[in-house]
Protein backbone atom coordinates (compact mmCIF):
# COMPACT_ATOMS: atom_id res chain seq x y z
CA UNK A 1 0.00 0.00 0.00
CA UNK A 2 1.58 3.39 -1.17
CA UNK A 3 0.37 6.72 0.58
CA UNK A 4 -1.41 6.86 4.48
CA UNK A 5 -3.66 4.22 5.36
CA UNK A 6 -7.40 5.55 5.47
CA UNK A 7 -8.79 5.35 9.06
CA UNK A 8 -12.41 5.69 10.21
CA UNK A 9 -13.81 5.46 13.45
CA UNK A 10 -17.34 3.98 14.25
CA UNK A 11 -18.64 5.78 17.52
CA UNK A 12 -16.11 8.81 16.82
CA UNK A 13 -17.75 11.37 18.78
CA UNK A 14 -17.60 8.99 22.57
CA UNK A 15 -14.92 8.77 25.02
CA UNK A 16 -13.24 6.15 23.21
CA UNK A 17 -13.93 7.45 20.07
CA UNK A 18 -12.01 10.58 21.09
CA UNK A 19 -9.38 8.92 22.20
CA UNK A 20 -8.93 7.43 18.80
CA UNK A 21 -8.84 10.84 16.86
CA UNK A 22 -5.87 11.63 19.65
CA UNK A 23 -4.02 8.56 18.48
CA UNK A 24 -4.55 9.02 14.81
CA UNK A 25 -4.52 12.62 14.33
CA UNK A 26 -1.12 12.81 13.61
CA UNK A 27 -0.29 9.05 13.02
CA UNK A 28 3.07 8.09 10.74
CA UNK A 29 0.77 5.42 9.38
CA UNK A 30 -2.93 6.17 9.38
CA UNK A 31 -5.12 9.44 8.24
CA UNK A 32 -8.63 9.81 9.57
CA UNK A 33 -10.62 9.63 6.68
CA UNK A 34 -14.13 9.17 8.39
CA UNK A 35 -16.23 9.33 11.51
CA UNK A 36 -19.03 8.25 11.90
CA UNK A 37 -21.32 8.16 15.22
CA UNK A 38 -25.20 7.83 15.38
CA UNK A 39 -28.10 9.87 13.95
CA UNK A 40 -28.00 12.56 16.63
CA UNK A 41 -24.25 13.14 15.46
CA UNK A 42 -24.61 12.60 11.99
CA UNK A 43 -24.38 15.84 9.40
CA UNK A 44 -22.80 17.61 12.52
CA UNK A 45 -19.02 19.29 12.03
CA UNK A 46 -17.48 16.86 14.56
CA UNK A 47 -16.25 19.60 16.71
CA UNK A 48 -19.99 20.28 17.41
CA UNK A 49 -20.81 16.51 17.50
CA UNK A 50 -18.73 15.78 20.42
CA UNK A 51 -19.27 18.94 22.55
CA UNK A 52 -18.24 17.61 25.84
CA UNK A 53 -14.49 16.96 24.74
CA UNK A 54 -12.17 15.17 26.30
CA UNK A 55 -8.51 16.41 27.10
CA UNK A 56 -8.20 15.72 23.40
CA UNK A 57 -6.84 18.58 21.51
CA UNK A 58 -8.58 18.53 18.23
CA UNK A 59 -6.71 19.51 14.62
CA UNK A 60 -8.21 22.07 12.16
CA UNK A 61 -9.01 19.18 9.69
CA UNK A 62 -10.25 17.42 12.35
CA UNK A 63 -12.58 19.27 14.23
CA UNK A 64 -14.66 20.68 10.82
CA UNK A 65 -15.14 16.84 9.49
CA UNK A 66 -18.74 16.35 8.76
CA UNK A 67 -19.82 13.26 10.89
CA UNK A 68 -21.07 10.37 8.88
CA UNK A 69 -23.41 7.59 10.32
CA UNK A 70 -22.28 4.43 10.99
CA UNK A 71 -22.87 2.74 7.57
CA UNK A 72 -20.34 1.15 5.56
CA UNK A 73 -21.31 3.29 2.06
CA UNK A 74 -20.93 6.02 4.42
CA UNK A 75 -17.54 5.33 5.40
CA UNK A 76 -14.08 5.51 2.81
CA UNK A 77 -11.69 3.68 4.99
CA UNK A 78 -9.35 0.67 4.65
CA UNK A 79 -9.66 -0.06 8.39
CA UNK A 80 -12.19 1.28 10.56
CA UNK A 81 -11.50 1.61 14.58
CA UNK A 82 -14.63 0.52 16.38
CA UNK A 83 -15.69 2.60 19.81
CA UNK A 84 -19.28 1.18 19.47
CA UNK A 85 -21.72 0.23 22.16
CA UNK A 86 -21.49 -3.49 22.18
CA UNK A 87 -24.88 -4.42 21.09
CA UNK A 88 -24.99 -2.48 18.48
CA UNK A 89 -21.44 -3.46 17.47
CA UNK A 90 -22.25 -6.44 17.31
CA UNK A 91 -24.68 -6.33 13.46
CA UNK A 92 -22.41 -3.32 12.20
CA UNK A 93 -19.13 -4.61 12.53
CA UNK A 94 -20.21 -7.95 10.11
CA UNK A 95 -21.54 -5.53 7.54
CA UNK A 96 -17.94 -4.00 7.46
CA UNK A 97 -16.20 -6.95 7.49
CA UNK A 98 -18.52 -8.49 4.82
CA UNK A 99 -17.78 -5.05 2.48
CA UNK A 100 -14.18 -5.80 2.72
CA UNK A 101 -13.26 -3.71 5.86
CA UNK A 102 -10.63 -4.34 8.36
CA UNK A 103 -12.20 -3.76 11.98
CA UNK A 104 -10.20 -3.30 14.86
CA UNK A 105 -12.96 -3.59 17.66
CA UNK A 106 -13.37 -2.53 20.96
CA UNK A 107 -16.45 -3.61 21.71
CA UNK A 108 -17.17 -7.22 23.41
CA UNK A 109 -19.85 -8.35 20.76
CA UNK A 110 -17.10 -10.57 19.02
CA UNK A 111 -14.04 -11.28 21.53
CA UNK A 112 -15.31 -14.71 22.43
CA UNK A 113 -15.99 -15.92 19.07
CA UNK A 114 -13.65 -18.76 17.99
CA UNK A 115 -12.28 -17.31 14.42
CA UNK A 116 -11.79 -13.69 15.89
CA UNK A 117 -8.48 -12.77 17.08
CA UNK A 118 -8.29 -11.26 20.60
CA UNK A 119 -4.73 -9.73 20.92
CA UNK A 120 -2.40 -7.84 22.96
CA UNK A 121 0.41 -7.26 20.84
CA UNK A 122 3.16 -7.88 23.22
CA UNK A 123 1.45 -11.05 24.64
CA UNK A 124 0.03 -13.05 21.71
CA UNK A 125 0.81 -11.06 18.41
CA UNK A 126 0.64 -14.47 16.54
CA UNK A 127 -2.97 -15.05 17.12
CA UNK A 128 -3.50 -12.26 14.35
CA UNK A 129 -3.27 -14.88 11.81
CA UNK A 130 -6.61 -16.17 12.91
CA UNK A 131 -7.70 -13.70 10.30
CA UNK A 132 -6.96 -16.05 7.90
CA UNK A 133 -9.10 -18.83 9.27
CA UNK A 134 -12.20 -16.43 9.96
CA UNK A 135 -11.71 -15.48 6.13
CA UNK A 136 -11.77 -18.58 4.95
CA UNK A 137 -15.03 -19.58 7.46
CA UNK A 138 -17.15 -16.60 7.05
CA UNK A 139 -16.53 -15.87 3.13
CA UNK A 140 -15.12 -12.14 4.45
CA UNK A 141 -13.30 -10.11 2.10
CA UNK A 142 -12.81 -7.95 5.32
CA UNK A 143 -12.45 -8.84 8.71
CA UNK A 144 -12.93 -8.58 12.84
CA UNK A 145 -9.82 -8.14 15.47
CA UNK A 146 -10.22 -6.93 18.86
CA UNK A 147 -8.80 -6.14 21.79
CA UNK A 148 -9.63 -6.88 25.43
CA UNK A 149 -12.00 -5.30 27.97
CA UNK A 150 -10.00 -3.05 29.54
CA UNK A 151 -9.62 -4.28 32.85
CA UNK A 152 -7.83 -7.57 31.18
CA UNK A 153 -5.53 -5.67 29.73
CA UNK A 154 -4.24 -4.25 32.77
CA UNK A 155 -3.66 -7.56 34.34
CA UNK A 156 -2.83 -10.05 31.19
CA UNK A 157 0.45 -8.36 30.45
CA UNK A 158 1.67 -8.73 34.16
CA UNK A 159 0.69 -12.53 34.11
CA UNK A 160 2.50 -13.14 30.51
CA UNK A 161 6.13 -13.08 32.26
CA UNK A 162 4.41 -15.07 35.12
CA UNK A 163 3.86 -18.31 33.11
CA UNK A 164 7.44 -19.21 32.88
CA UNK A 165 6.68 -19.81 36.99
CA UNK A 166 4.27 -22.00 36.32
CA UNK A 167 1.01 -19.79 36.35
CA UNK A 168 -1.89 -21.72 37.86
CA UNK A 169 -4.30 -19.52 39.48
CA UNK A 170 -5.09 -15.72 39.66
CA UNK A 171 -7.29 -13.63 41.85
CA UNK A 172 -7.59 -10.10 41.39
CA UNK A 173 -10.00 -7.07 42.14
CA UNK A 174 -10.20 -3.90 40.34
CA UNK A 175 -10.91 -0.27 41.20
CA UNK A 176 -12.14 1.16 37.83
CA UNK A 177 -12.43 4.37 36.71
CA UNK A 178 -15.52 6.47 35.60
CA UNK A 179 -14.51 7.19 31.79
CA UNK A 180 -14.50 2.78 31.37
CA UNK A 181 -18.53 3.22 31.53
CA UNK A 182 -18.44 5.79 28.67
CA UNK A 183 -19.51 9.14 28.88
CA UNK A 184 -23.36 8.01 29.43
CA UNK A 185 -22.32 5.43 32.40
CA UNK A 186 -22.83 6.27 35.74
CA UNK A 187 -24.36 9.75 37.05
CA UNK A 188 -22.77 11.94 38.68
CA UNK A 189 -24.89 11.26 42.01
CA UNK A 190 -24.11 7.63 41.97
CA UNK A 191 -20.58 7.76 41.71
CA UNK A 192 -19.40 10.61 43.86
CA UNK A 193 -18.06 9.83 47.46
CA UNK A 194 -18.81 6.04 46.37
CA UNK A 195 -17.46 3.09 45.40
CA UNK A 196 -20.05 0.51 43.45
CA UNK A 197 -18.82 -2.54 44.00
CA UNK A 198 -20.65 -4.19 40.81
CA UNK A 199 -19.80 -3.81 37.41
CA UNK A 200 -22.16 -5.34 34.66
CA UNK A 201 -21.01 -7.89 32.97
CA UNK A 202 -17.07 -7.14 33.96
CA UNK A 203 -15.90 -10.11 36.25
CA UNK A 204 -17.07 -12.90 33.59
CA UNK A 205 -15.01 -10.95 30.86
CA UNK A 206 -11.82 -10.84 33.21
CA UNK A 207 -12.47 -14.57 33.98
CA UNK A 208 -13.12 -15.79 30.43
CA UNK A 209 -10.60 -13.46 27.88
CA UNK A 210 -7.08 -13.76 29.99
CA UNK A 211 -7.39 -17.39 28.81
CA UNK A 212 -7.98 -16.99 25.15
CA UNK A 213 -5.23 -14.28 25.53
CA UNK A 214 -2.53 -16.69 27.37
CA UNK A 215 -3.75 -19.61 25.04
CA UNK A 216 -1.94 -21.04 22.15
CA UNK A 217 -2.92 -20.84 18.25
CA UNK A 218 -2.25 -23.88 16.63
CA UNK A 219 -2.61 -22.92 13.40
CA UNK A 220 -6.51 -23.31 13.57
CA UNK A 221 -7.78 -22.85 16.68
CA UNK A 222 -6.67 -21.03 19.88
CA UNK A 223 -6.38 -23.93 23.01
CA UNK A 224 -7.20 -21.93 26.14
CA UNK A 225 -4.64 -21.86 29.16
CA UNK A 226 -4.86 -23.53 32.05
CA UNK A 227 -5.38 -20.72 34.71
CA UNK A 228 -8.16 -20.23 37.17
CA UNK A 229 -9.60 -16.55 37.64
CA UNK A 230 -11.37 -15.24 39.64
CA UNK A 231 -12.57 -12.02 39.90
CA UNK A 232 -14.24 -8.93 42.35
CA UNK A 233 -14.83 -5.69 39.87
CA UNK A 234 -15.65 -2.11 41.92
CA UNK A 235 -16.13 1.35 40.19
CA UNK A 236 -14.78 4.07 41.95
CA UNK A 237 -14.65 8.01 41.60
CA UNK A 238 -11.17 8.54 39.53
CA UNK A 239 -12.14 10.13 35.96
CA UNK A 240 -9.20 7.49 34.27
CA UNK A 241 -7.08 4.72 35.19
CA UNK A 242 -8.07 1.82 36.18
CA UNK A 243 -6.23 0.15 39.46
CA UNK A 244 -6.09 -3.80 40.34
CA UNK A 245 -4.75 -5.51 43.15
CA UNK A 246 -3.51 -9.22 41.77
CA UNK A 247 -2.91 -12.10 44.03
CA UNK A 248 -0.75 -15.40 41.48
CA UNK A 249 -0.39 -18.83 42.66
CA UNK A 250 2.49 -20.76 40.38
CA UNK A 251 3.74 -24.16 40.81
CA UNK A 252 7.30 -22.85 41.00
CA UNK A 253 6.50 -20.28 44.13
CA UNK A 254 9.15 -17.42 42.93
CA UNK A 255 10.34 -14.80 45.56
CA UNK A 256 8.76 -11.50 45.21
CA UNK A 257 12.60 -10.42 44.13
CA UNK A 258 11.84 -13.12 41.65
CA UNK A 259 8.84 -11.82 40.08
CA UNK A 260 10.15 -8.14 40.38
CA UNK A 261 13.07 -9.07 37.77
CA UNK A 262 10.65 -10.85 35.75
CA UNK A 263 8.16 -7.88 34.92
CA UNK A 264 12.11 -6.12 34.44
CA UNK A 265 13.13 -8.43 32.22
CA UNK A 266 9.79 -8.60 30.14
CA UNK A 267 10.31 -7.94 26.42
CA UNK A 268 7.48 -8.43 23.80
CA UNK A 269 9.78 -8.88 21.07
CA UNK A 270 8.10 -5.89 19.22
CA UNK A 271 9.90 -3.55 17.04
CA UNK A 272 8.79 0.07 15.90
CA UNK A 273 5.72 -0.17 16.36
CA UNK A 274 4.31 3.66 16.74
CA UNK A 275 2.22 3.46 19.67
CA UNK A 276 4.40 1.14 21.18
CA UNK A 277 5.53 2.08 24.89
CA UNK A 278 9.61 1.90 25.77
CA UNK A 279 8.96 -0.14 28.53
CA UNK A 280 4.95 -1.93 28.62
CA UNK A 281 5.53 -2.73 32.19
CA UNK A 282 7.31 -0.09 34.39
CA UNK A 283 8.18 -1.29 38.48
CA UNK A 284 7.61 1.26 40.23
CA UNK A 285 9.23 0.48 43.83
CA UNK A 286 8.04 2.94 45.86
CA UNK A 287 5.52 1.70 48.60
CA UNK A 288 2.32 4.35 47.62
CA UNK A 289 2.88 3.31 43.73
CA UNK A 290 0.95 3.27 41.35
CA UNK A 291 -1.68 5.75 41.46
CA UNK A 292 -3.73 6.74 38.57
CA UNK A 293 -3.24 10.57 39.09
CA UNK A 294 0.27 10.14 39.17
CA UNK A 295 1.23 7.33 36.66
CA UNK A 296 -1.95 6.98 34.01
CA UNK A 297 0.10 8.62 31.51
CA UNK A 298 3.03 6.84 31.37
CA UNK A 299 4.34 5.86 28.01
CA UNK A 300 1.71 8.33 26.72
CA UNK A 301 -1.33 6.03 28.62
CA UNK A 302 0.21 2.95 26.96
CA UNK A 303 2.41 1.61 29.67
CA UNK A 304 0.95 -0.85 32.66
CA UNK A 305 2.55 0.44 36.17
CA UNK A 306 2.92 -2.09 38.68
CA UNK A 307 4.18 -1.63 42.24
CA UNK A 308 3.84 -3.65 46.02
CA UNK A 309 5.35 -7.18 44.94
CA UNK A 310 5.01 -9.08 47.97
CA UNK A 311 5.30 -12.48 49.43
CA UNK A 312 1.83 -14.29 48.06
CA UNK A 313 2.43 -13.49 45.28
CA UNK A 314 0.83 -9.98 45.37
CA UNK A 315 1.34 -6.91 43.60
CA UNK A 316 -0.80 -3.91 42.28
CA UNK A 317 -0.73 -2.95 38.71
CA UNK A 318 -2.48 0.26 36.94
CA UNK A 319 -3.03 1.67 33.97
CA UNK A 320 -4.90 4.38 31.05
CA UNK A 321 -8.36 2.21 30.57
CA UNK A 322 -9.15 4.41 27.79
CA UNK A 323 -6.16 4.69 26.30
CA UNK A 324 -4.08 1.53 26.81
CA UNK A 325 -7.46 -0.31 27.70
CA UNK A 326 -9.26 1.14 24.11
CA UNK A 327 -8.20 3.21 21.47
CA UNK A 328 -4.54 2.94 21.99
CA UNK A 329 -4.75 -1.03 22.15
CA UNK A 330 -6.75 -1.26 19.14
CA UNK A 331 -4.08 1.16 17.60
CA UNK A 332 -1.27 -0.87 18.54
CA UNK A 333 -3.26 -4.34 16.73
CA UNK A 334 -3.67 -1.90 13.37
CA UNK A 335 0.14 -0.92 13.64
CA UNK A 336 1.38 -4.67 14.25
CA UNK A 337 -1.20 -6.01 11.29
CA UNK A 338 0.24 -3.37 9.08
CA UNK A 339 3.60 -4.66 10.09
CA UNK A 340 2.61 -8.20 9.34
CA UNK A 341 1.46 -7.03 5.54
CA UNK A 342 -2.07 -7.89 6.48
CA UNK A 343 -3.44 -4.22 5.99
N1 LIG B 1 -14.57 3.51 28.10
C1 LIG B 1 -13.63 2.54 28.21
O1 LIG B 1 -12.69 2.62 29.02
C2 LIG B 1 -13.70 1.33 27.33
C3 LIG B 1 -12.62 0.45 27.37
C4 LIG B 1 -12.63 -0.69 26.57
C5 LIG B 1 -13.71 -0.91 25.75
N2 LIG B 1 -14.77 -0.05 25.73
C6 LIG B 1 -15.87 -0.34 24.80
O2 LIG B 1 -15.81 0.62 23.73
C7 LIG B 1 -17.12 0.91 23.28
C8 LIG B 1 -17.38 2.42 23.38
O3 LIG B 1 -17.34 2.82 24.74
P1 LIG B 1 -17.38 4.36 25.17
O4 LIG B 1 -17.01 4.35 26.60
O5 LIG B 1 -16.59 5.22 24.23
O6 LIG B 1 -18.97 4.72 24.96
P2 LIG B 1 -19.67 6.14 24.77
O7 LIG B 1 -18.86 7.24 25.37
O8 LIG B 1 -21.08 5.96 25.24
O9 LIG B 1 -19.69 6.36 23.17
C9 LIG B 1 -20.50 5.58 22.31
C10 LIG B 1 -20.30 5.99 20.85
O10 LIG B 1 -21.11 5.14 20.01
C11 LIG B 1 -22.05 5.94 19.28
N3 LIG B 1 -23.35 5.24 19.25
C12 LIG B 1 -24.11 4.89 20.31
N4 LIG B 1 -25.24 4.26 19.90
C13 LIG B 1 -25.17 4.24 18.54
C14 LIG B 1 -26.04 3.75 17.53
N5 LIG B 1 -27.19 3.14 17.81
N6 LIG B 1 -25.67 3.92 16.24
C15 LIG B 1 -24.48 4.51 15.93
N7 LIG B 1 -23.63 5.01 16.84
C16 LIG B 1 -23.96 4.87 18.14
C17 LIG B 1 -22.15 7.26 20.03
O11 LIG B 1 -22.56 8.28 19.12
P3 LIG B 1 -23.37 9.61 19.61
O12 LIG B 1 -22.38 10.50 20.31
O13 LIG B 1 -23.85 10.18 18.33
O14 LIG B 1 -24.46 9.14 20.52
C18 LIG B 1 -20.71 7.43 20.52
O15 LIG B 1 -19.91 7.91 19.47
C19 LIG B 1 -18.08 0.05 24.13
O16 LIG B 1 -18.36 -1.15 23.44
C20 LIG B 1 -17.27 -0.20 25.38
O17 LIG B 1 -17.67 -1.36 26.06
C21 LIG B 1 -14.78 1.07 26.48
Amino acid sequence: MTGPIKAGILGATGAVGQRFVQALANHPWFEITSLAASERSAGKKYKDAANWRLDVELPEDVAEQEVVPVDPSKVDADIVFSALPSTYAKKVEADFAIGGFGVASNASAYRMEKDVPLVIPEVNADHLDLIEVQQDERGWDGFIITNPNCSTIMMVPTLKPLMQFGLSSVNVATMQAISGAGYDGISSMAIMDNVVPYIAGEEEKMETEPLKLLGTFDGTQIIDADIKFSASCHRVSVMDGHTEAIWATMDDDPSPADVRQAFLDFDPGLRDLPTEPERTLIVRDEPDRPQPHLDRNMGNGMSISIGRIREGIRYVAMGHNTIRGAAGASVLNAELLHKKGKL
